[in-house]
């Protein structure tokens, strides 16, 4: 199949229904683009187990909640239709902003997620859940996906729309991608363009507090040791902020202070690095 890319909800739909009449199963990989090789790895996992792979390319307003990250996204959309071309996208769905939000103005629906807002991300970033809950829903609707991919570099992220298909029935398998990284450990991600050159091997700081903390549990140290050490590893550069570093129970996706399953516990982490913000975390196992 030649890659169709394909702005409009209304001509991606009747496409994807005959497909789907043929008994075509549909995999989607949503993106905001700026795409990479962590990116391509969700293309590729759909490409393996679906018939038809759709990548969707929208940076998504409302999951912003600081204007200036939003104007500062990078676009870089004609290396993004190659790399998808490359890797055996079927289809791209990059529609304009009307075409996803023409009601935008008379909204009314909000999406709410008690606890799983109030931790991590939710809490660093108000509002930026209710976001991407949103969109979500949206091309779900609108693809009407057998499977969709997630990374598990977003971790909270792939949790919550875990939660999200089981709490308004879709009928949709979700399947979380492990994290693609650099050589020295920084997982990929689009915002790392915007590190300069000489601050970039610092970047690695936030993968290597990681692994740091996990092997300080595994001595049987606590998770309060850690946090100290990972606090002083970033005292000791200017251009480091931390903003959490913590353990979380997968299964009720929870902050905790002592592992109760190893094979449901992470570590995450975020802070910046001068402007830019770096998220990362690994599995205990
Ligand atoms: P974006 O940041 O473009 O990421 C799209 C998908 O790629 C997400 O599922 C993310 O977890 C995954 N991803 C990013 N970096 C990765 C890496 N290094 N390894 C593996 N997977 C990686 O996440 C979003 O867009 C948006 O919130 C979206 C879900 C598209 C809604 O707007």
């Amino acid at each position: 199949m030649k890659m169709k890319v394909i702005n409009l909800k209304s001509k991606l739909i009747p496409i994807l229904q005959e497909e789907r009449s043929k008994g075509k199963k549909i995999g989607l990989v949503p993106t905001m683009g700026a795409l990479h090789s962590g990116h391509l790895s969700l293309v590729k996992a759909s490409i393996i187990e679906s018939d038809v792979t759709v990548t969707s390319i929208f940076v998504n307003p409302t999951q912003f909640n600081n204007e200036e990250d939003l104007l500062k996204y990078p676009d870089t959309f004609e290396e993004d239709i190659r790399k998808l071309k490359m890797a055996g996208c079927d289809i791209v769905y990059a529609p304009p902003r009307q075409d996803l939000y023409e009601n935008e103005a008379k909204r009314i629906t909000e999406f709410s997620f008690g606890e799983y807002e109030q931790i991590l991300e939710g809490q660093y970033r108000p509002g930026h859940f209710g976001g991407v809950a949103l969109v979500v829903s949206k091309l779900f609707n609108i693809v009407n996906p057998d499977l969709t991919y997630f990374g598990q570099k977003d971790l909270q992220q792939y949790h919550l729309i875990r939660q999200l298909i089981k709490d308004l029935s879709y009928n949709i398998k979700i399947r979380c991608v492990p994290t693609v990284r650099e050589k020295d450990g920084l997982a990929l991600s689009s915002r790392n363009l915007r590190i300069p050159q000489d601050l970039r091997p610092l970047a690695a700081t936030f993968y290597q507090c990681l692994i740091t903390g996990k092997e300080m549990l595994k001595n049987g140290e606590s998770i309060s040791s850690a946090k100290r050490k990972v606090k002083e590893i970033f005292i000791e550069s200017a251009e480091l902020r931390l903003e959490y570093f913590e353990m979380i129970d997968t299964g009720k996706f929870k902050i905790i202070d002592r592992i109760k399953n190893e094979n449901e516990t992470s570590l995450c982490i975020a802070g910046y690095l001068n402007n830019i913000r770096l998220i990362d975390n690994v599995n205990y196992i």
